[in-house]
């Protein structure tokens, strides 16, 4: 069912916003560190048209599920919510009318591809072009994350929206999250992305998340910064007590990481600073579980693999592994075979297997 059959008019305006994949940096965005995304082809449209009665409508297509709500809410479920929250950050300054949304997505939901960044930048380039709204695409992504933040309930960075809102296929987006000052890269010399799907869902992800957040909050108050990312020795964090001690090794060392892996290194060595990343979001960081570990191992051991690792906020979800040009999907495809003999359900994301 299209727009017209689902609110009998034609829409008008639409816009597309992608999802993405975090190559390094992880777990730092809102200790105001470095972060590395890019693009993936998976992306989420927006379609918008007035509402003929007093209430919002959205529509996704992939869960056949419409929600009508007034103006002034209460807040819906699922992808409802998120539609909602970008609305109500507009209507903090201007009147919105009641709007029928539609929402269709290919970015795959629960695997740390920032399916949720990917809807929100979407909305809100759709709600500029129907208002006209005077917004810039970094203002865009700030309001995003206000929206996720209020309306989703998670303390999140503002890696994702970012990344949604201005990172490119095919091109790294090295950004300061303090400072929000960018720098467009290629990546490393004859190489390409893969992603993998674990195929373990994302648990209890927002709690997780939001503890790792109050712990690293507190080892910076204890080391007197007012974020982790104003210390660049680990050695700094060997003072405080456990757990805060690994989780300020896992910041401080993954900042490091990025701000080696930006001053240009070979395929090899970067790959290595993921293999490094890994280990830290397994060990200090407790944000991996077993089969995103045995996943990352079958990448890492695979050749033409140079580094692998979990992506996003961990907790289940997909890895991504840097990968010889030409090499992706053949060695996706031979990895998902062997994990999936293990009794998973990985699939392969990027490249998109037709
Ligand atoms: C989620 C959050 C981001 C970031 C990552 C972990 O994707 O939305 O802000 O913190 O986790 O790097």
């Amino acid at each position: 069912m299209d727009f017209q059959q689902i609110f009998g008019a034609e829409p008008t305006t639409q816009a597309t916003a992608p999802g993405r994949v975090n190559l390094l940096g992880e777990h730092t965005d809102y200790n105001e560190g470095f972060v590395l995304p890019t693009a993936i082809p998976q992306s989420t449209t927006v379609q918008l048209g007035f509402s003929s009665d007093d209430q919002h409508h959205f529509y996704s297509q992939e869960l056949d599920e419409k929600v009508s709500l007034a103006r002034t809410g209460p807040t819906p479920q699922g992808f409802a919510s998120y539609v909602f929250g970008c609305i109500q950050m507009v209507s903090a300054e201007q009147p919105v009318p009641p709007l029928n949304v539609y929402v269709t997505s290919s970015v795959p939901i629960g695997s740390g591809l920032s399916s949720s960044a990917a809807l929100e930048v979407a909305t809100f380039r759709g709600l500029r072009a129907l208002l006209e709204l005077k917004l810039d695409d970094v203002q865009i992504a700030q309001l995003a994350q206000q929206a996720e933040i209020q309306y989703a309930g998670v303390e999140c960075g503002i890696m994702d929206q970012m990344a949604s809102s201005l990172a490119d296929l095919g091109q790294l987006l090295f950004l300061d999250t303090r400072t929000l000052e960018r720098q467009v890269l290629p990546l490393p010399p004859e190489t390409e992305i893969l992603v993998i799907d674990s195929g373990v869902p994302r648990k209890l992800a927002a709690s997780g998340y939001n503890q790792r957040r109050a712990e690293c909050e507190a080892a910076a108050r204890q080391l007197g910064v007012s974020a982790l990312r104003d210390v660049s020795d680990p050695q700094a964090a060997e003072s405080l007590p456990e757990p805060l001690r690994r989780r300020a090794r896992h910041v401080i060392t993954e900042d490091n990481r990025v701000l080696e892996a930006v001053r240009g290194v070979s395929a090899q060595r970067f790959g290595e600073l993921m293999n490094a990343s890994h280990a830290s979001l397994r060990d200090d960081y407790e944000v991996s579980v077993s089969a995103l570990d045995t996943l990352v191992e079958m990448l890492q051991t695979t050749s033409d693999v140079f580094g692998a690792r979990l992506t996003g906020a961990g907790f289940g979800g997909a890895c991504v592994a840097l990968v010889r040009a030409g090499q992706a999907l053949a060695v996706g495809q031979a990895v998902l075979e062997r994990y999936n003999r293990q009794g998973y359900a990985g699939r392969l994301l990027v490249p998109e297997a037709h």
